[in-house]
């Protein structure tokens, strides 16, 4: 049994991670900070992880096997607005961590972005230059350069997933959900390429990395390439909504604050060689999206929360 101490336990991947994998095989412990979990089986810290002392005071009570970072800024638009802010908690916070985890010969797994890459070409490898277009995706990269250069034996994943969260609205495929149940007309943009991984899918593949021991940099997105559009079209689909709810658009035409890569393909090649299979495709993972709705998960979550 491994005993996970899972930052940013509250949020979209932390809380799904903590909520499949607790009691399992696995002990979960996670940290929340405003958004204080209540409810759940596994045990839970509440901190500011940026405040001096607090990830070394967590370690020495909780004593985890593994620590996986998920806590950050992960809002894009509000990163641009608060770019200090983002730099402490994206940049500075996991090389804090990762140096903790060395010195308590913890394992280290990080959580970074497909969106370090400025999207010109796309099908990245880990070796491709990053070239961050954003404050979130700049903090990140130096985020992860932190993490690798204080702990090389850590692992980061560059990942990019969607799922249930606490609030309804982290993931673009609630955004469509929540628009589209309720027929309201939403836009997809046409010139954005990603390859989305439902977040069950990526815990799965985070307890395999680490059974395997992984570590250093890895691509870790689903294996399927599509358009912010595709993927509304697909989630209309799957639950029966009328995808011409969805009209396409460009991203320029989105109001966004922070600039976005237009293509945020990355290529796997790395991650695959090493698990040494495929990684779960995008139709088992939508309809594992679906299921989860049709068995009231968005709502038991939203009751989690304080
Ligand atoms: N969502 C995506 O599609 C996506 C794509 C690529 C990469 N990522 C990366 O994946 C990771 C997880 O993202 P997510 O979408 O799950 O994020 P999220 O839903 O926005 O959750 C962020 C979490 O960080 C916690 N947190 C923030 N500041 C903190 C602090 N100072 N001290 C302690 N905890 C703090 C929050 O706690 P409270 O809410 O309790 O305050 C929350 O639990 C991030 O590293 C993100 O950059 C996400």
């Amino acid at each position: 049994m491994t005993h996970f101490l899972v930052t940013g336990a509250s949020g979209l991947l932390g809380l799904n991670f903590c909520l499949a994998v607790d009691g399992k095989k696995h002990k979960v412990t996670g940290v929340d900070y405003r958004n204080p979990l209540k409810w759940i089986n596994f045990k839970m810290q509440q901190a500011n992880l940026t405040k001096p002392g607090s990830i070394e005071r967590i370690i020495n009570e909780v004593k985890p096997d593994v620590i996986l970072h998920c806590a950050a800024n992960a809002n894009v638009d509000d990163c641009e607005s608060h770019p200090e802010e983002a730099e402490t908690v994206n940049s500075h916070l996991p090389g804090e961590i990762a140096e903790a985890a060395c010195n308590h010969k913890i394992r280290m797994i990080h959580i970074s972005t497909d969106a370090v890459f400025d999207g010109e070409t796309g099908n990245y490898s880990e070796i491709d230059m990053p070239n961050p277009l954003s404050v979130y995706s700049l903090t990140k990269l130096r985020g992860e350069n932190a993490v690798l250069a204080a702990n090389p034996q850590a692992l980061v994943l560059r990942v990019n997933f969607y799922g249930w969260s606490i609030s309804g609205k982290r993931s673009l495929a609630e955004f469509f959900v929540n628009n589209m149940s309720e027929k309201k007309q939403v836009k997809g943009f046409t010139d954005v390429v990603f390859c989305p991984m439902m977040v069950l899918d990526l815990a799965d593949v985070i307890l395999e990395a680490n059974d395997k021991g992984l570590n250093g940099l890895f691509h870790c997105v689903g294996p399927d390439v599509m358009s912010k559009y595709d993927f509304g079209v697909a989630i209309a689909n799957q639950f029966g909504f009328d995808p011409d709810l969805i009209t396409p658009a460009s991203v320029n035409d989105g109001g966004l604050t922070a600039a976005r890569s237009p293509n945020l393909t990355l290529s796997t090649k790395k991650i695959v060689a090493a698990l040494a299979h495929p990684l779960p495709d995008f139709q088992s993972g939508l309809k594992k999206f679906q299921s989860q709705y049709q068995h009231g998960f968005p709502e038991m979550i939203k009751t989690l929360v304080e």
